[in-house]
């Protein structure tokens, strides 16, 4: 065992070996000669410093973002200082930003520091640079994909089989390829695994000196379990087949054969060959084809069939794909056409699960993540924040099945599924929708039930239905969304915010620095809006958010409960001052209604037809549906998703293409996809870098 541990981590480590990489000393000398005088230890005008900045972009990258971005807004150096000449600037900004496009490709939630107009203008295209391709590399499974794949290979998940990987980013897109990676104590987990798997497919009793296979087993494998005959080499080759089309999706080939076969006979020349064979069988289940995703590409710099046939069905399903393993073996999965054809033919069958549709949007929009609010039930609700979650699940389903301009209608749909699940009818074995949490006595009491906070007053299987003229529009007023970006006592206009900049407008802001006291006041007399403001708006607090919080400031519409509210609440102090018992004891808070004010702003945008007051979040959401720019924000992060890094100038005409394919195709998401699963970004590998 210690053998196959030595193996598999020697495959790891050259797959996991990194690349640090630095800004050239021009860009750095640039910053030395024409704002440290300025921004140094001397003196730190506007509060910035740079002359600690280091050349290692893919850290420093944000700080490196807003200083090109002073440069080339012409802002800096100020115009009464000496200026550098019109190359040097542009110079600086360009390197810049090609620097930062290399090397934040592989950190989640860097991807926007890639300036929009670079991927987007349509020179853009034409500038794109070879040695920017996607490196051949190893992807890891994601955590999902290897519990199908557990799932698939043991026939049900055997008892003891642990989730060796995590997540990896803490907010976005989770699998990056360059982040997945396998540490030791995964890979002891990894191993302890294959051995459970192996006992679970050779399940057997001996009677009266015979195997008896349990169910759920392998028959090639249990056939050979017998403490006493000999496995001929026919059943070894027939055992072996079987495990590599079951962990692989292939037939072994010679040199696999024959480096498992030597393997066997020095396991089984200690006499226990059940031993041996199940040593060997799980030697298969170790390989790192079984662990990573290989995209090498072949000699023409494209994926081989069989990577394609592996990375089209874990992008879309987390599992593979048997009509691709077969396309394989035909010599069909050649041609960009070919290629197309199979993802248009999973895209469009019904019974091919592909999990991956809906885990974007999770990732995206992080409205899964209301389970992990915790809040305190109050008395006239029952909250349910799994129950909202599974609604939206549900409502992204429907529109991703209509497939009808599905950009503006996750935005601004009035459409909502509510308190609903599926279920089979044992009568007519189809599909139904049933109301899922009914109440009672017991868990109700007078609180308002899930559906009613979509407006429905009384529950109704005609769902999806339109919610109520000016109450919610789209994911963004979906309860889970609004849970999920709350905090337990209040929601949170600055992360949500946050949100808006970075997801929809292509925005950055600095990450929240160490050391900075981020405290709401708690103040309730105040609303949340007043007591934020009154402490980000210092001009030290608002260079960031401004960023950021006029944004979240619309869906003060709703509380942290996802309930709509007509009027905000604060505490009346004077009112709880008096409400006391006639022992003098304070008998709880009083609130009182006070107008309520959803006005926001959009800044900062560089585009006419997004900045500007906004009165509610229902024209928010609606300008925001209506721009080309936030449109291909979102396609930014379809990128994300699928390709597991962040896109760099090089896949500008991949991102292109998609946009025109969806826009062109009346907008189709799957169109979209079948762009993006088909361009060089995702088919080609450059040179090693
Ligand atoms: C002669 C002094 C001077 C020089 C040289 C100078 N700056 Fe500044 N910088 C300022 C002052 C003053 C402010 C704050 C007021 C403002 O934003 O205009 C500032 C603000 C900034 C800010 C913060 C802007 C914001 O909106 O928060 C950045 C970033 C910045 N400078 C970058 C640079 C870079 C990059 C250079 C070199 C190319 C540079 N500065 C050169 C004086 C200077
Ligand atoms: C360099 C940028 C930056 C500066 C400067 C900054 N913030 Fe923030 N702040 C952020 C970011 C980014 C977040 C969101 C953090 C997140 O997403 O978790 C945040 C979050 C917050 C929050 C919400 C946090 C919470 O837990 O509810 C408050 C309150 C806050 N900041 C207050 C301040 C105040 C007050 C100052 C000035 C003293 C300040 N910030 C300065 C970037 C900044």
């Amino acid at each position: 065992m210690i053998w196959f541990r030595r193996v598999l981590l020697a495959v790891l480590a050259t797959a996991l070996s990194t690349h640090a990489t630095y800004a050239d000393d021009a860009t750095l000398s640039f910053v030395r000669r024409h704002c440290v005088e300025c921004h140094g230890d001397k003196k730190q005008a506007g509060g910035v410093r740079l002359d600690g900045l280091t050349g290692d972009m893919s850290n420093d990258g944000p700080r490196w973002m807003t200083a090109a971005e002073q440069v080339r807004r012409g802002l800096m150096p100020p115009e009464d200082a000496k200026q550098p000449s019109a190359t040097a600037k542009t110079e600086f900004v360009n390197s810049v930003r090609h620097e930062l496009a290399v090397r934040t490709q592989r950190k989640p939630n860097l991807g926007n520091l890639v300036a929009h107009e670079l991927l987007f203008e349509k020179a853009a295209a034409s500038n794109a640079q070879a040695t920017e391709a996607t490196a051949p590399r190893l992807w890891r499974l994601s955590p999902d994909a290897y519990s199908a794949w557990v799932n698939d290979v043991a026939c049900g998940t055997p008892k003891g089989v642990v989730q060796p990987f995590s997540a990896g980013a803490e907010r976005g897109v989770q699998d990056f390829a360059q982040l997945a990676r396998v540490d030791e104590p995964a890979a002891e987990i990894l191993l302890r695994n294959a051995l459970t798997i192996v006992k679970q497919q050779t399940r057997h009793d001996i009677v009266d000196g015979k195997v008896q296979a349990k169910n759920d087993t392998v028959r090639e494998f249990t056939d050979l379990m017998s403490p006493t005959a000999m496995p001929t080499r026919e059943q070894l080759l027939k055992a072996l087949s079987k495990q590599f089309r079951l962990a692989l999706g292939r037939e072994p080939d010679e040199a696999d054969v024959a480096h498992l076969l030597k393997f066997y006979e020095r396991c089984a020349s200690g006499g226990d060959r059940p031993g041996a064979v199940t040593t060997m069988l799980t030697a298969v289940l170790l390989r790192s084809d079984v662990i990573f995703r290989s995209e090498f590409g072949g000699p023409d710099g494209m994926l081989t069939p069989r990577e394609v046939a592996n990375a089209i069905s874990v992008t879309l399903c987390n599992r593979r794909d048997e009509a691709l393993r077969k396309a394989v073996d035909l010599g069909q999965l050649v041609t960009r056409e070919q290629i197309a054809e199979h993802v248009r033919r999973i895209l469009d069958d019904p019974k091919i699960a592909k999990p991956r549709l809906l885990g974007f949007f999770r990732d995206y929009f992080e409205y899964h993540k209301a389970v992990e609010v915790f809040k305190d039930e109050p008395k006239d609700l029952w909250h349910r924040p799994d129950q909202a979650v599974r609604d939206t699940d549900r409502l992204v389903l429907h529109l991703i099945a209509e497939d009808e301009d599905l950009f503006r209608r996750m935005l601004t749909t009035p459409l909502a599924f509510a308190n609903v699940k599926m279920s089979i009818d044992k009568a007519t074995r189809k599909e139904v929708m049933k109301r899922s949490l009914i109440p009672n006595a017991h868990n109700q009491r007078g609180k308002s039930v899930p559906e009613e906070l979509y407006g429905l007053k009384e529950w109704t299987d005609q769902q999806p239905f339109a919610q109520p003229a000016n109450t919610r529009l789209g994911l963004l007023m979906q309860p889970s969304w609004l849970i999920a970006w709350s905090e337990n006592f209040h929601t949170d206009i600055v992360r949500r915010g946050r949100f808006i900049r970075e997801r929809l407008l292509g925005g950055t802001v600095p990450d929240l620095p160490i050391g900075v006291a981020a405290m709401v006041p708690n103040d309730r007399t105040h609303t949340l809006r007043e007591r934020v403001s009154s402490v980000t708006r210092a001009e030290s607090c608002w260079k960031c958010h401004q960023h950021m919080d006029d944004l979240g400031l619309p869906f003060e519409n709703f509380d942290h409960y996802g309930r709509l509210l007509d009027q905000d609440w604060v505490l009346d102090a004077e009112a709880t001052a008096k409400n006391v018992d006639y022992k003098g004891k304070p008998k709880g808070d009083v609130l009182r209604g006070v107008p309520l004010d959803t006005a926001g702003l959009i800044s900062g945008t560089d585009d006419p037809k997004l900045d500007g007051p906004l009165k509610d979040p229902r024209e928010f959401v609606t300008r925001l549906a209506n721009s080309d720019r936030c449109r291909q924000v979102w396609i930014r992060h379809i990128f994300r998703y699928y390709l597991g890094r962040n896109e760099t100038l090089a896949d500008a005409p991949s991102l292109q293409a998609a946009d025109r394919a969806y826009v062109g195709s009346n907008r189709s998401y799957k169109a979209l996809l079948v762009s993006l699963l088909t361009s060089d970004s995702f088919l080609k590998r450059g040179p090693q870098r």
